[in-house]
This record gives C-alpha cells, structure tokens and sequence, in this order.
C-alpha cells in the first residue's frame, strides 16, 4: 500500500491544501495529512483546531486520516513506515525553503525519505494561510479562500 504524509501548520487550512490533498488522495492509497508546529511561527489556532478544521474539510477523502503529533516529522515517519512527504509548491519563492527542508529530512533519516512536490493550482498560486488571516483580521471576505466553517472560525477569532 502506498501512503505519504503530508505536513503543515494549517494554520488555518485553505482551499490551496485542500487542493493538493484532493491530488495526492488520488495518488496515493493513503495520505495522513500531519498538523505540526512550525517553531518559527506562533500559530493562531492551537493544533487541536487546527485538526478540527481539516477533519470536516477532508471528509469526503475516505483515504485522508488528519493526525498530529509533537516532534520530528522524519521520526514520526520511521515509527509509521512512511517514506514520502508531500509539500506544494506555489512559485519561485518557496523553493529555498522546501529545498533546504527536503534535503536536511532526507539527510537525517538516514536518505529513506524523499519529498514530492505538487505544484499549486494557477488559481491558488497566490494563497497562503498568512494572507487570509491578514484579511480576516480587517473584517474581510475570506469565503473565496477558505471552506465556510473556516471563514466563521476566523471571523469568531477576530470579533
Ligand atoms: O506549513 P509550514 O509551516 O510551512 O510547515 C512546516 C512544517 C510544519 C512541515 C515543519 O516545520 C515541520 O516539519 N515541523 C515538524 C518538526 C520537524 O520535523 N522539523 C524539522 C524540519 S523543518
């Protein structure tokens, strides 16, 4: 059976993930789709939200588990015997980082790990959990970005 992981703060999801979920389900028998924390981020939602959210987002997938875990991905991946990490990559931009993540991951498991890239669809290449939160905050319409039950989480957040 073939099964990847794909990881993420998901803070909060966004019709960008959901799309590479949509891909990777479709090319994998199983995708655990991971909610991590990132130590460079302060995330708004705690992870448990965080993993609520995407239960409800991925429950037509009958091949998407949502888990979460504290520590290392490459370690969680040893303990599950699961070799292949999802990421998507939306331009140029986020090259470096995916790059350099890839790399130091598949260095410390040993080289038993490799990173498949799917690149986001051209209509969510602009996307980012950042980007929605920023126009949540100012009382914006995030509906064409985010699942509805997302959209009136943030707008509760920020009320
Ligand atoms: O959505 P993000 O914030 O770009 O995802 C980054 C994430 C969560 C995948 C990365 O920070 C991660 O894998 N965190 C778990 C701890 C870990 O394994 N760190 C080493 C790789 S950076």
């Amino acid at each position: 059976m073939s099964r990847a992981i794909y990881p993420g703060s998901f803070d909060p999801v966004t019709y960008g993930h959901l799309d590479i979920i949509k891909r990777s389900a479709e090319m994998f028998d199983e995708v655990i789709v991971g909610v991590l924390n990132n130590s460079a981020k302060n995330p708004l939602f705690s992870a448990q939200e965080r993993q609520e959210m995407l239960r409800e987002a991925v429950r037509e997938f009958d091949n998407v588990k949502v888990i979460s875990f504290e520590g290392l991905l490459v370690d969680y991946m040893a303990k599950n015997d699961i070799s292949v990490i999802i990421r998507g990559l939306r331009a140029i931009t986020d090259f470096d980082y995916e790059l350099q993540i890839a790399q130091s991951n598949r260095k410390v498991s040993g080289d038993s790990i490799d990173t498949v890239f799917l690149t986001t669809s051209i209509e969510y290449a602009y996307l980012s959990s950042s980007i929605v939160k920023e126009y949540a905050r100012y009382g914006t319409d995030v509906t064409d970005f985010v699942p509805g039950f997302v959209e009136e989480k943030l707008r509760k957040h920020f009320s």
